[in-house]
């Protein structure tokens, strides 16, 4: 198994823990519900969820959602093969009873109040219905439902929450899932820049407030992947460090989620790739903003920024759980795969999985975001073949191929001509990872002021032998007199105004 596998089945061990756990408390559930609550088996069986969840007392709160007919466990489906099927066919069908999206279970719940919410649990809608947080409603079908209007504490420690369709990617209009991704994306901005001017005044920044900000990153990632990489593909509206940080962590995480990391993982991730650059704030700023190339000395105080991040982290964080996997990555992120890169921590020192994937990132964007300060900067997609050239000894090859898949072999602002003879500028990343080189596109098309944005084309939707819907070859915006970042926040940033306030 590659290095990258067997780490995947490492976090995949790590994930089953809320499997488990849930799968223990349908257990418990199920045996009271058959055996009565003074039974021996019941006893004991509550006993083992007991002790599950003391185990994991420290974790993150369990998320439980039915979504249609599948069971999601903290935003993960419940793959339905196997043991797991009748757990996640029962909990899906118990949580539409009880009118509920789902509920979410705190692992530090007090015992008293897990009994009473086992107690409570097989007539949970009777419950709501008296306490007046649901309704009786009569479907189309004429049939009787009880639905949860609000969000309701069934106990300390179990929270149940509404059913809400809109949270149903599909559900959602093009235009205001964009919207949403905006919104995402701004507070993640104002978040970093929070975090950075904090540390550059040495002041202790937290945390817990930018693992807030990644989580609600994370559910854009998992719902709308598309639209926020696009706006990832912009470099010009707000200062370098921020919007990097901010563009490393959707980028990062959207890789973790390919990678099929959980959501607790993905959060950590998140974190690590806001902060990755924090080192930064410890390089003299005539150096940090020179236009133009470092000379010896000034590489010299560059390439101590991610020992600073290190230290930085030290003082912020201490040595929590979550500190100490930023710091790992604030250290690693210049190291590269084949041992080569920097600092040097030795000879067997092995980059980390989050670091990884946070370098993979990283470069990406440094390297696009040259466009900002070079005469003739690199196009996305010679961004992306340089780091193909380099695979295995700059990159984890594993990780390059999932990242790829992710952004396309044309990247969001390349400039395409397609077979046709068409100019079209890449909006959104393909959908299938198949489909690297036939992403979104808006042709452009003569207008009175040069080239506008016209005709907007799905390529992967188009039959492949149609020139109207293949890439022939990425071409350099300059030799057109095109601004690409204009282009694109016509598409993303339409009413900016509203996203930034
Ligand atoms: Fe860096
Ligand atoms: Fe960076």
């Amino acid at each position: 198994m590659s290095l990258l596998g067997r780490e995947l089945t490492e976090v995949f061990a790590q994930d089953d823990g809320s499997i488990l756990l849930i799968k223990q408390l349908f257990l418990a559930m199920q045996t009271r519900k058959l055996r009565g609550s003074t039974d021996q088996r019941t006893a004991a069986e509550e006993e083992s969820l007991r002790e599950m969840l003391q185990a994991q007392a420290d974790c993150e709160p369990i998320r439980v959602q039915r979504s249609g007919p599948h069971l999601v466990i903290d935003r993960q489906r419940v793959r339905t093969n196997g043991d797991l099927k009748l757990l996640a066919r029962s909990l899906s069908s118990d949580l539409e009873r009880f009118g509920i999206g789902g509920f979410v279970l705190d692992p530090a719940i007090e015992p008293q109040d897990l009994s009473n919410f086992l107690d409570l649990y097989s007539r949970l809608d009777q419950v709501f219905l008296e306490s007046e947080a649901a309704v009786k409603v009569t479907d189309s079908r004429g049939v009787e439902r009880v639905v949860l209007e609000e969000e309701v504490e069934v106990v300390p420690g179990v929270t149940a929450f509404p059913y809400s369709p809109e949270s149903d990617a599909a559900a959602l209009d093009p235009n205001e899932r964009r919207r949403q991704a905006r919104r995402t994306f701004f507070r993640a901005l104002r978040g970093a820049r929070h975090v950075f001017k904090q540390a550059q005044l040495n002041r202790i920044p937290e945390l817990r407030k930018t693992r807030a900000v990644v989580h609600e990153m994370i559910d854009t990632v998992v719902e709308e992947e598309f639209s926020l990489l696009g706006l990832s593909a912009i470099h010009s509206f707000d200062e370098y460090t921020f919007q990097h940080s901010v563009h490393v962590a959707v980028l990062s995480v959207a890789l973790g989620q390919r990678l099929g990391l959980p959501r607790s993982e993905l959060a950590s991730l998140g974190v690590a790739a806001m902060f990755h650059d924090v080192g930064k704030t410890r390089v003299p700023r005539k150096v940090l903003w020179k236009p133009g190339k470092f000379d010896n000395a000034e590489w010299k105080l560059m390439r101590k920024h991610p020992l600073a991040g290190a230290r930085e982290l030290l003082r912020m964080g201490g040595a929590s759980d979550l500190a100490v996997r930023v710091m790992l990555v604030c250290a690693e992120h210049h190291m590269r795969f084949d041992g080569s890169g920097y600092p040097k921590l030795g000879e067997d020192w092995q980059q980390g999985l989050f670091s990884r994937i946070v370098a993979t990132a990283d470069c990406f964007d440094a390297m696009t975001a040259s466009r900002v300060y070079m005469e003739r900067p690199f196009t996305p997609d010679a961004v992306v073949r340089y780091m193909i050239e380099n695979t295995g000894r700059v990159f984890d090859p594993d990780l390059l191929r999932e990242f790829v898949g992710l952004i396309g072999l044309y990247p969001v602002g390349s400039l395409v001509r397609l077979a046709s003879g068409e100019l079209a500028v890449v909006t959104e990343p393909p959908s299938q990872p198949r489909e690297v080189d036939r992403p979104r596109v808006r042709i452009l098309e003569a207008a009175a002021a040069g080239l506008a944005p016209g005709e907007e084309r799905a390529l992967a939707e188009g039959a492949l032998a149609d020139p109207r819907y293949q890439i022939k070859a990425g071409c350099h915006p300059m030799d057109f007199g095109i601004e690409i970042d204009d282009l694109l926040q016509d598409y993303y940033l339409d009413d900016v105004t509203e996203a930034a306030a």
